[in-house]
């Protein structure tokens, strides 16, 4: 039996509603996720919200509301947007859940335990947009003399009474991590640069706040509140058990376990310093990987609310379907890039690969069964060469080139495989031409639409991870059983059973009508 795989995206500031970028980061963890489950593995995943902090206590001050009714409204929007874009996390953390308050809780005691927590005095640069404490050799001046963190947002000087972690003590064993796990943060370029910030030197970390109360209170001291990434970071324990469930620990977040994380490239450093260093001091296991995926960008530029162009993802689901977004998000971009989107783009995309290369090729086979074969599936009278030559391209893609592609987090990759499949199978059905082999040699016709038959449905089970829905209806719609949609059954013989059953192929509705660009984008 293998391994329990655990999967988390970050957890997202409900300051706002959700943008493309939150979007695309569920997309992408669902996929993997999806994928490891058609593996046959036990598949924990997690997403959420992150609640606490000064971002959202100013955010909900400047509406005239409490924090608590700011992210109940917003994480109202992150649960709506999951659903819509048919994602299947096996829980919605909310920070502001009582178990994730003890476990926060249990984090700071055993690293107090550890003896890595002081009290001291915060004296230095803070960045409420970030959330995030800067050095002083960090921080740049910006137009007008305005001070800015390397991310470019501002900073305030900020002194406080506050609690303190010794995170000075963990740079010989964060290097030691990354050298004895050099996949521990992907792709390689963030882990260059976590490794050159880490060599630098590492300054102690001020863990909780005391001017404002919107937070996990800090255990033992009155008046602090755990600084927001303590308890952030924590999530993904929360959601594994910790620190009661040890039978549920032992299954998601055990020493040696498949756990990944997948953040955005602007917080890496928190997921792969701070937090290792945490769990190191609490005597905790560490995750496997840290994925840091690019920035979308919309047409190239930087998305900002000042600008007017982030887009909402519900709006672009509506307009172009949610499988069609999901396929172009995961397609387009390559995970660990940055990468452009466009309405043109999205259109282009989904009309090329989806409703030509896939969506012709089943409707025109199967079409083809149920009108001149009345929907009784074709037999298999023998295999030419050319039979054998596309079933030994599918194996290989299906069997062994995307399920590499998909465990190595690379669904570009594992996409671009399938299209290499699916335009195969329209070179066979031209080359073979079954609507000429009706006349001439009906043996032959019969066993090319057999062979297109189990090609379409394979391709639909393979590509299930990223279009879902669309997969699901065409399997559905093909006869092929629940049990039969795992990469581990392709290639099983289903076919012949399914043959000789008295299942009868309905005409077909085309999968991927074709898209149209609105006209204010053309
Ligand atoms: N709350 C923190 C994460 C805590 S995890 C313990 C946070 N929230 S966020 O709402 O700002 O971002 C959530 C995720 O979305 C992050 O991984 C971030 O990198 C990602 N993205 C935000 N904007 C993005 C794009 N434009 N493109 C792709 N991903 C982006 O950070």
């Amino acid at each position: 039996m293998s391994k329990p795989f655990t999967i988390t995206t970050a957890i997202s500031y409900p300051n706002g509603r959700p943008h493309i970028g939150h979007a695309y980061e569920v997309i992408a963890t669902d996929a993997v996720a999806r994928f490891q489950r058609m593996m046959g593995r036990d598949v924990f995943f997690q997403t959420g919200t992150d609640e606490h902090g000064l971002k959202m206590a100013q955010t909900a001050r400047g509406r005239g509301i409490e924090p608590r009714e700011l992210a109940d409204e917003m994480a109202g929007y992150f649960k709506v947007m999951n659903e819509r874009l048919n994602i299947s996390h096996d829980r919605f953390i909310r920070t502001s859940e009582p178990d994730h308050h003890s476990a926060s809780q249990a984090i700071w005691q055993a690293m107090e335990a550890n003896g890595d927590l002081y009290l001291g005095r915060y004296e230095g640069w803070y960045s409420v947009r970030d959330e995030a404490f800067y050095d002083e050799k960090e921080i740049v001046e910006g137009e007008g003399g305005v001070k800015l963190s390397p991310q470019n947002t501002p900073v305030e000087w900020t002194v406080e009474e506050s609690w303190f972690f010794r995170l000075s003590a963990y740079q010989d064993r964060l290097l030691a991590l990354y050298e004895s796990q050099p996949d521990f943060i992907q792709p390689d370029s963030r882990r260059n640069e976590i490794l050159r910030f880490v060599e630098g030197g590492l300054s102690d970390l001020s863990v909780s706040r005391t001017s404002f109360d919107w937070g996990v209170k800090v255990p033992g001291s009155d008046g602090h509140v755990m600084y927001v990434w303590v308890d952030a970071l924590t999530n993904y324990l929360t959601g594994c058990g910790y620190p009661d469930d040890a039978d549920r620990m032992a299954r998601y977040w055990a020493e040696g376990g498949d756990i990944t994380h997948i953040i955005g490239k602007d917080i890496v450093r928190f997921h792969t310093v701070y937090w290792p260093a945490f769990l190191m001091s609490a005597k905790l296991p560490l995750p496997k990987q840290v994925f840091g995926h690019g920035f979308l960008l919309n047409r190239g530029e930087k998305m900002s609310k000042s600008v007017g162009n982030v887009a909402d993802p519900m709006e672009l689901a509506d307009r172009f379907g949610v499988d069609q977004l999901r396929y172009f998000l995961l397609s387009e971009v390559t995970f660990g890039n940055d990468g452009s989107y466009s309405a043109e783009a999205i259109v282009q995309r989904s009309n090329s690969d989806l409703g030509n290369a896939f969506g012709n090729l089943a409707q025109r086979t199967l079409s083809f069964i149920a009108k001149n074969l009345n929907g009784s599936l074709p037999a298999i009278h023998g295999q030419d060469a050319a039979d054998s030559e596309l079933f030994a391209l599918l194996d290989k893609t299906i069997r062994t080139d995307m399920p590499a592609a998909f465990a190595d987090l690379a669904p570009s990759v594992a996409i671009e495989a399938w299209l290499r499949a699916c335009f195969a199978c329209n070179q066979y059905i031209d080359a073979q031409a079954p609507w000429a082999l009706r006349k001439t040699d009906a043996a032959r016709m019969e066993t090319v639409l057999a062979t297109l038959y189990i090609a379409i449905a394979e391709l639909a089970v393979a590509i299930l991870p990223v279009i879902p829905a669309s997969a699901t209806a065409l399997l559905d719609h093909m006869g092929l059983s629940a049990d039969k949609r795992t990469y581990a059954a392709i290639g099983s013989h289903w076919y012949s059973a399914l043959a000789e059953s008295d299942f009868v192929l309905a005409a077909p509705k085309p999968l991927f009508p074709r898209l149209e660009l609105p006209a204010e984008d053309a």
